[in-house]
């Protein structure tokens, strides 16, 4: 498996508050890799350095094995690293149809074929295509916002708590959908406080603590580990 990208000794800090120490972590080709950590841990942050948001203090980024962390955040999304934010961000007053055509300004793909794709993935999107987005329900915006960033054929998606604030049999349809847009080639980046549905969805997983990564497992070992348990399981 080929290296898609690689974060290495990446340091953040929000003025001189620090928040991020010393993060080397690496996504390869076709994974789906969860980044799991309780509130405040620095999960967000880690996301919003690699979309280039914001700029490491000292540490490198690279994505296909070209440095990004320098690079603005337009450029990074122009090379196909596509971040969907915690909180769901959709155009409220546009469309279902209209929030997806502004996620299809790449040339990496006929407009066509990613809405197909997109409807496919979420039939329930097709059937609200002419609705206004902020009437969807928050799984339906969640859908939506999963969709916008499939739009341009990412090669990386960042998914930030994707099943934040859902209710259970949502967030079961939510992560079948990514099962299957993993399942269709793209590779992920997945930040969720749901360690347990995390862990069986990835086959690999880092743990962050106060800004550390403090634990790199394949998701197998995590599940039967009792201090992961304890923290993250409600054991
Ligand atoms: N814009 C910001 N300005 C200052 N501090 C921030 C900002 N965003 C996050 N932080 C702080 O950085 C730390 C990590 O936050 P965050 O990355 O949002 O954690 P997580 O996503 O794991 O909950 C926290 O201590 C948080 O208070
Ligand atoms: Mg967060």
């Amino acid at each position: 498996m080929s290296m898609v990208f690689e974060i290495q000794d990446v340091s953040v800090a929000y003025g001189k508050v620090p928040a991020l120490n010393n993060v080397s972590l690496h996504v390869k080709q076709g994974e789906t890799v969860a980044l799991l950590g309780v509130n405040g841990a620095g999960k967000s942050t880690t996301l919003r350095t690699i979309s280039g948001l914001i700029k490491p203090k000292s540490g490198t980024i690279h994505f296909y094995g070209e440095p990004i962390h320098k690079m603005n955040a337009h450029k990074i999304v122009e090379k196909g690293l596509i971040h969907v934010p915690e909180g769901r961000r959709v155009f409220s007053t546009m469309s279902v149809e209209e929030n997806l055509q502004l996620g299809s300004y790449s040339a990496r793909a006929t407009i066509q074929e990613r809405f197909n794709l997109v409807y496919e993935l979420f039939p329930r999107l097709y059937e609200r295509r002419k609705q206004l987005a902020g009437t969807l329900s928050g799984g339906e915006q969640q859908m939506l916002a999963m969709g916008r960033a499939l739009m341009s054929k990412p090669k990386l998606l960042l998914l930030d708590e994707p099943s934040m604030g859902l209710a259970p049999i949502v967030v079961h349809t939510i992560f079948d959908t990514i099962k299957k847009i993993n399942e269709s080639g793209t590779t992920i980046l997945l930040v969720e406080q749901n360690a347990r549905a995390a862990l069986r969805l990835a086959k690999r997983a880092y743990v962050l603590e106060l800004g550390k990564i403090v634990r790199e497992d394949i998701t197998e070992n995590l599940l039967n580990d009792k201090v992961i348990e304890k923290i993250y399981l409600g054991g």
